[in-house]
């Protein structure tokens, strides 16, 4: 089974081939525009997806040695993300697949980054827990079978991405600053600044209180020396990431308890998080838990985790009509 599988839902144009289950290729194409308005632009990253949509789709066929006529089916994004860049990457496949005769296969965004474990070994096994940890979601998912699983704690108001992102900006990194924040946190002192964790019942997160105190200990700080950011950068860092991780964590260990688990995985954007993949691995040496962290090229958006989903559902018989339409919300 020879399967095309497309992602379009923020600002990563990517394209897949997958043949029976085994990912040949998975090209990414990352737009580098909204670095310099700070954040993505909904209307310029539907223009950039417009733009690389083709490109992106031919070099994916290309590397895996695939011609068009021999796909049997195309799999993409639905949702959830920006309507606008949905809107490429699902007319697209719709049209590809009406021409070709196709089936069609919607797959949901944050299934296929909790899914995107199933790519290389090792996999886990179910159920197992996952933290699916992104620029629009914080989510613990309970996961009982590739097409069943269920958020049993969300973040209530902002992402732990969104946290890292907007961090970044008030000390003046460009967009998107998790991953910079990551690169200078190793250099800094994760203890010199705490924070408060805040409280939020149940398994539920919440990380705009944590965004306010950062904002006000910063002017505050500035205020004394102008200088003051610049001079303990890299201990900000360290000490934003620690809590932030410790956030995580603290609800991690709670649902582990609750679900009487001995697995879990982590998934999206902010899984390529370098303190995060350590201290979650000395957390599962510590308790005794199987921990799954996928490589980096799948934490991020890509078309591989599409194909991964779109597998599943090919299996279990999950097609899409032609009059499918994208959803900017789409939940588990
Ligand atoms: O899953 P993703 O690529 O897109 C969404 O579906 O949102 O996640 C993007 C998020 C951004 O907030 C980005 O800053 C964050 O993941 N991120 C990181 C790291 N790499 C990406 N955050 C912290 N440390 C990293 N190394
Ligand atoms: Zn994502």
């Amino acid at each position: 089974m020879v399967l095309l599988a497309i992602e379009s839902s923020c600002d990563e144009t990517s394209a897949a081939v997958m043949v029976n289950g085994e990912l040949k290729s998975n090209i990414i194409s990352t737009q580098l525009i909204h670095t310099e308005w700070g954040g993505v632009v909904p209307e310029l990253a539907s223009r950039e997806h417009q733009k690389a949509i083709i490109p992106v789709v031919q070099e994916a066929l290309q590397k895996a040695n695939i011609n068009k006529n021999d796909l049997n089916a195309i799999a993409f994004t639905r949702g959830p993300g920006l309507l606008g860049a949905l809107l490429v990457g699902t007319s697209f496949a719709k049209a590809l697949a009406l021409s070709l005769n196709i089936p069609l296969i919607e797959v949901n965004h944050m299934q296929a980054h909790v899914l995107a474990h199933f790519i290389e070994d090792p996999k886990p096994t179910f159920p197992f827990l996952c933290l699916t940890v992104s620029g629009g979601h914080t989510q613990l998912v309970w996961v009982t079978s590739p097409l069943q699983m269920e958020v049993i704690g969300e973040t209530q108001d902002d992402a732990v991405g969104e946290a890292f992102d907007k961090t970044a900006k008030l000390i003046g990194l460009p967009y998107p600053g998790g991953p910079l924040i990551d690169k200078l946190a190793k250099e800094g002192n994760p203890d010199k600044f705490p924070f408060s964790l805040g409280e939020m019942p149940g398994l539920n997160f919440s990380f705009s209180g944590i965004k306010t105190a950062i904002l006000y200990f910063l002017q505050k700080e500035t205020q004394k020396n102008p200088n003051f950011i610049e001079e303990n950068k890299a201990d900000i860092c360290a000490s934003v990431q620690k809590t932030l991780i410790d956030m995580l964590l603290r609800k991690v260990k709670k649902a582990m308890k609750e679900k009487q688990c001995n697995q879990i995985a982590i998934a999206g954007g902010v899984s390529a998080n370098s303190g995060l993949r350590t201290r979650l691995q000395e957390l599962g040496a510590e308790l005794g838990w199987e921990v799954f962290i996928p490589a980096f090229q799948y934490c991020t958006d890509n078309a591989g985790m599409i194909a991964m989903a779109g597998h599943f559902k090919y299996e279990a018989g999950e097609f899409t009509d032609q009059d499918v339409a994208p959803l900017a919300r789409y939940s588990l």
